[in-house]
């Protein structure tokens, strides 16, 4: 594709080559995109905007987590921008309980969209990469719309992706065909294709995990993770370098442009829970571009594209990246079982 692709361009010449995304999603991916081009603003003014922090009453969210001022706002640009252009039916985020339906004086769509809108809340204040994460899905056939229509397997998604906000603000998506990757423009103000047919590597010497909750893993994590450490000595005959930026969208990012293995595993700390990461709004837009890279994205046991969700907030324990790392982790957990 020639220099200077923007996302409008790239998402009409996709649609042109195989029709694949209809008029409805391509605005609507556009209009995501945009919103997040002004969480992008909103994050780099920091201290001089007023942004960083708690939010004044230190409420919590659905999860119990203390929302920061700009988990809010992000999720008040996301939702302002998609409510009234008529793709949505409804939406669904990690910062409210409730779907959010698309407000009667506004025309119904027959998508729904769910999204992370700032995902690495702890890294606001100190200045590290965070991001938003989205995931589109098509709403089943009837009449008003109702959560029951979010559960929806990873696998029935029809777009998803991040926007990481770093040293460079970049746009990373799939409709399916792929991941792309756009990086902001700020003097134009517009998303710029920067690489196509993203790949991650099969293999890595490169794993991502929070260690200091190694004591409360089970046993298939714990012998991934010491195999990995024992390096060229061990039994994997190679060294690994671990990184943890902590921000989920970052740590990903960092894969499908190097290669590597990110684990977010259950541990006992919370015994009843299946895993610390959201599965609708994290887990399935992550694991999908991870797929599409070529990559491979387990909750320990079985492919996330195909867990059936019973839950819009549910949890899920996650094993992604570099395919051989992945398969490798997933049959210690099998292997466990026997
Ligand atoms: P969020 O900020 O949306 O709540 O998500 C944070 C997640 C994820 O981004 C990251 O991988 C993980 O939490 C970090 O967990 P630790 O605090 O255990 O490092
Ligand atoms: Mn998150
Ligand atoms: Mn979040």
């Amino acid at each position: 594709m020639a220099n200077h692709v923007s996302l409008t361009r790239y998402l009409v010449e996709q649609q042109r080559l195989d029709g694949s995304i209809p008029s409805q999603l391509r605005l609507l991916i556009e209009v995501v995109a945009r919103a997040c081009k002004s969480i992008s603003h909103a994050v780099n003014k920091g201290a001089l905007g007023g942004v960083l922090g708690a939010s004044e009453n230190q409420n919590e969210n659905i999860q119990g987590e203390i929302q920061k001022k700009l988990d809010i706002i992000a999720n008040e640009v996301l939702i302002e921008a998609n409510e009234w252009g008529g793709h949505l039916a409804a939406m669904a985020s990690e910062e409210m309980e409730d779907i959010y339906v698309v407000p009667n004086r506004y025309p119904q769509g027959e998508y729904l969209l769910l999204f992370d809108p700032l995902d690495g809340s702890s890294n606001i204040d100190v200045n590290v990469s965070i991001g938003t994460i989205f995931s589109v899905l098509r709403k089943p056939e009837g009449a008003a719309v109702t959560e029951g229509d979010f559960l929806q397997a990873g696998c029935e998604q029809v777009a998803a992706g991040y926007c990481v906000y770093g040293p460079q603000t970049t746009l990373v998506l799939t409709v399916g065909h792929g991941v792309a990757m756009f990086t902001l423009d700020r003097e134009q103000g517009s998303f710029v294709l920067t690489q196509e047919h993203v790949k991650v590597p099969e293999d890595t010497q490169e794993f991502a995990i929070n260690m200091s909750n190694m004591r409360h893993w089970d046993a298939p994590t714990r012998r991934y993770i010491d195999e990995c450490l024992d390096g060229a000595e061990g039994p994997r005959g190679k060294n690994f370098n671990m990184r943890w930026i902590a921000s989920m969208v970052a740590d990903v990012h960092r894969i499908l442009t190097r290669g590597g293995v990110f684990l977010y595993p259950w541990d006992k700390r919370e015994p009843h829970k299946p895993g610390k990461l959201r599965l609708m709004y994290e887990a399935n837009p992550m694991s999908w571009l991870i797929e599409q890279a070529g990559g491979a994205a387990t909750n320990g046991h079985q492919r996330i594209l195909d867990i059936a969700p019973a839950q819009l907030h549910q949890r899920v324990s996650v094993v992604l990246g570099s395919k051989n790392e992945v398969e490798r982790l997933t049959r210690y957990y099998a292997e466990a079982a026997e």
